[in-house]
């Protein structure tokens, strides 16, 4: 039987700078209320509001319009950030849902149990959430949003090495791109990706195996 992929690696994916960020300094979001925010963060979340910049000229960009800028830290030092400009018309919409869907904020819990404690704690806060969701028992997530619509996880991985699965991880994105091409090629329907990454995971597997 012909192979769904080529087996391999072919990217290279390896650092080649001597510098690695050294951990999460600020991811930054738009607020349109900078108050029910800070309470949110706060009160709910349990973070620290640690830092404000209110300015009315962004350096980065050389433009000009009033805002504050508002960093929550988190257990390791870690903070989410919010900017607020007075009087911001509303988003645009996502063409897609997965937008809404895909990007979003998680935070690390220790433990399943401290995930269970957090969907406690959201619900009897008035907060809306789903799960906790079991991801194939390596992860143990609940989803809710905050004040301003922004998605955000607590998670907890069953393996402490879930961030180390390199080898695995480079194969997969092989595996994905070659399915993308194939598929472009052949002129497949998308559904069809899924499908040719796991035949693949399956025979490196497979050769694993017998080689070992
Ligand atoms: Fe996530």
């Amino acid at each position: 039987m012909e192979l769904a992929l080529q087996s391999g690696p072919e990217l290279a994916l390896q650092p080649t700078a001597r510098l690695v960020p050294k951990m999460l300094n600020h991811a930054a979001f738009v607020t349109h209320d900078a108050a029910l925010t800070a309470d949110f963060y706060t009160r709910v979340m349990g973070m620290e509001i640690a830092h404000t910049v209110v300015d009315d000229y962004i350096p980065s960009t050389e433009t000009s319009f009033p805002f504050i800028h508002l960093f929550f830290r988190m257990g390791d030092g870690a903070t989410l950030a919010f900017f607020e400009s007075p009087c911001l018309p509303s988003p645009a919409k996502p063409s897609h849902p997965v937008y809404d869907i895909f990007n979003h904020f998680a935070f690390h819990a220790d433990t399943r149990e401290e995930v269970r404690r957090w969907r406690d704690w959201l619900a009897r806060n008035g907060v809306e959430v789903r799960g906790p969701v079991d991801h194939d028992g390596q992860f143990l997530s609940i989803y809710f949003h905050d004040p301003s619509g922004l998605r955000l996880e607590v998670t907890a991985p069953t393996d402490s090495s879930w961030n180390r699965h390199t080898e695995e991880a480079r194969r997969d994105l092989e595996y994905w791109v070659q399915a993308k091409e194939r598929a472009r090629r052949e002129g497949a329907d998308t559904s069809s990706i899924v499908g040719w990454v796991r035949e693949a995971r399956e025979d490196h597997r497979n050769r694993s195996r017998s080689s070992g």
